[in-house]
């Protein structure tokens, strides 16, 4: 893939991008104390009488506490494994951090952007490459670990608001101690909001709790994929854009192709990086998912129940050589000339409806695969950009119906097409559930075209 040099101007905000982003992971734990504070004032306000029924209360937020220093150990534990694509030695602008960008709540995951143009490829190797020590670094495992492609790496301890001043900037992050770190400003609410939606993909992609959600939504394409892919002594080459924390790429890597996860937010490739590269054992962390909100349990136990992953060891998944993430944003990526005609499959799970041009990322689609080449997804149509609040966001919102005309537009033909009827990261033991039909197609690439309009 083509890489190019960064201005210093596009690097500074790559920077403050992603130090806007481990502040939010680092505020973590004051933002959900806030939480449990709010709750023991209502509690307080209660008449005696009704506090006598409710004796347990006091407990219970104890226990979640308890609860939000267990995923605090675990977020601590990612940022400190995590090694920035660049120097990390500036300072973060607070100004930046307290702005809030104008990313609006989604129900299916809404997580701010890599900057524009970084592209950054992690790649995994099976286990039996797999290091044991526990400190890596990029530079001194390059082949058998985690490549990082834009440029070499020194691990430094911004954005990690160490109160701590030995473990100033330029310190390696992995010293600091987890205690010592506080929130340097407050981040915006939706910034804690994306953290607690990056734990509820934890479920979805990497707990047993979260098999029935792939059971529902990655199975139907993994099996796609293995019909129409039945001789892989050569492995076909499959992309996943969108592809979250990795499961599905990983999977479809497992099946027998050489996978390409894309990801343009740093949240999820802050985790999935952690997830596919530190784990050292399947049920090697312990996560609380559920504590954030109070509404629609079933019981307290329910809401504070503890979700162990991941459900399998990834590096002895029986990964095909090739598998990587790729960082950044599909657009920028991938509508490149080194990619024309390369891909065998695009997969596009819970993913179309990002898009501010759906046209583009269709016509994209189109491009990179080759020949013959399929197209699988499966997601809604709940356009990401469609209530933007008075900001002027380009959002490009079709129906079905004109997806599919523009699909054949650009030379797909369509093989197999159903309704799939799916959540994206729920509570399964929630009084509320939120279920899309989703759209699943398979659609082929017809040979020699790309779109009639050409
Ligand atoms: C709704 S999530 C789906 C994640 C995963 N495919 C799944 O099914 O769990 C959509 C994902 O696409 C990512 N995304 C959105 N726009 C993107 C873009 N332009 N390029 C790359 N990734 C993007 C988001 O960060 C998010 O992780």
């Amino acid at each position: 893939m083509g890489e190019r040099e960064y201005t210093k101007e596009e690097e500074e905000l790559e920077i403050q991008s992603l130090g806007r982003i481990i502040s939010a992971y680092l505020n973590y734990p004051d933002a959900a104390e806030k939480d449990v504070r709010r709750y023991e004032r209502s509690f307080k306000r209660l008449p005696p009488a009704h506090k006598a029924l409710l004796v347990h209360l006091p407990l219970k937020f104890q226990r979640i506490r308890w609860c939000i220093n267990m995923n605090t150990s675990f977020i601590m534990n990612m940022l400190q494994a995590f090694e920035p694509p660049f120097e990390m030695s500036q300072d973060i602008e607070p100004d930046l951090v307290n702005n809030t960008n104008n990313t609006h709540e989604h129900s299916h995951s809404d997580i701010s952007p890599i900057g524009e143009r970084r592209n950054i490829t992690i790649s995994v190797s099976d286990s039996s490459n797999f290091p044991n020590e526990p400190e890596s670094s990029c530079l001194d495992k390059e082949e058998t670990h985690v490549e990082c492609s834009s440029k070499s790496v020194t691990r430094r301890c911004v954005g990690l608001n160490c109160d701590d001043k030995s473990c100033n900037k330029g310190e390696k992050a992995r010293s600091c101690d987890r205690k010592s770190h506080t929130s340097l400003f407050s981040v915006p609410l939706v910034d804690v909001d994306k953290v607690r939606c990056i734990i509820r993909n934890i479920v979805r992609d990497w707990a047993q709790e979260g098999q029935r959600e792939r059971d529902e939504c990655y199975k139907p394409i993994l099996e796609e994929l293995n019909r129409l892919f039945p001789n892989r002594t050569r492995p076909p080459s499959c992309l996943v854009p969108g592809a979250g924390l990795g499961r599905l790429a990983l999977d479809i890597s497992s099946l027998g192709f050489v996978s390409q996860g894309n990801e343009f937010s740093y949240y999820m490739m802050i985790c999935s990086s952690f997830i596919l590269n530190d784990a050292r054992e399947a049920c090697q962390w312990t996560i609380y998912p559920w504590i954030h909100s109070n509404c629609n349990s079933l019981s307290d136990d329910d809401q504070l129940r503890a979700v162990k992953f991941p459900d399998i060891h990834p590096a002895s998944a029986g990964i095909t050589e090739g598998f990587s993430m790729c960082g950044g944003d599909f657009v920028e990526v991938y509508n490149d000339e080194s990619q024309e005609g390369s891909w065998d499959a695009v997969v596009t799970c819970f993913f179309l409806d990002t898009a501010h041009n759906i046209v583009e990322y269709i016509e994209i689609i189109s491009k990179i695969l080759k020949d013959g080449g399929v197209w699988i997804n499966l997601g809604p149509l709940l356009y990401h950009f469609a209530d933007s609040y008075g900001e002027d966001e380009m959002s490009i919102e079709l129906s079905l119906e004109d997806v599919k005309k523009v699909a054949f537009n650009y030379g797909f033909e369509l093989e197999v097409e159903k309704m799939i009827e799916t959540t994206y990261t729920a509570n399964t033991r929630s009084l509320m559930q939120t279920r899309y039909f989703a759209a699943f197609w398979t659609m082929k690439k017809k040979s020699g075209k790309q779109s009639s309009t050409d």
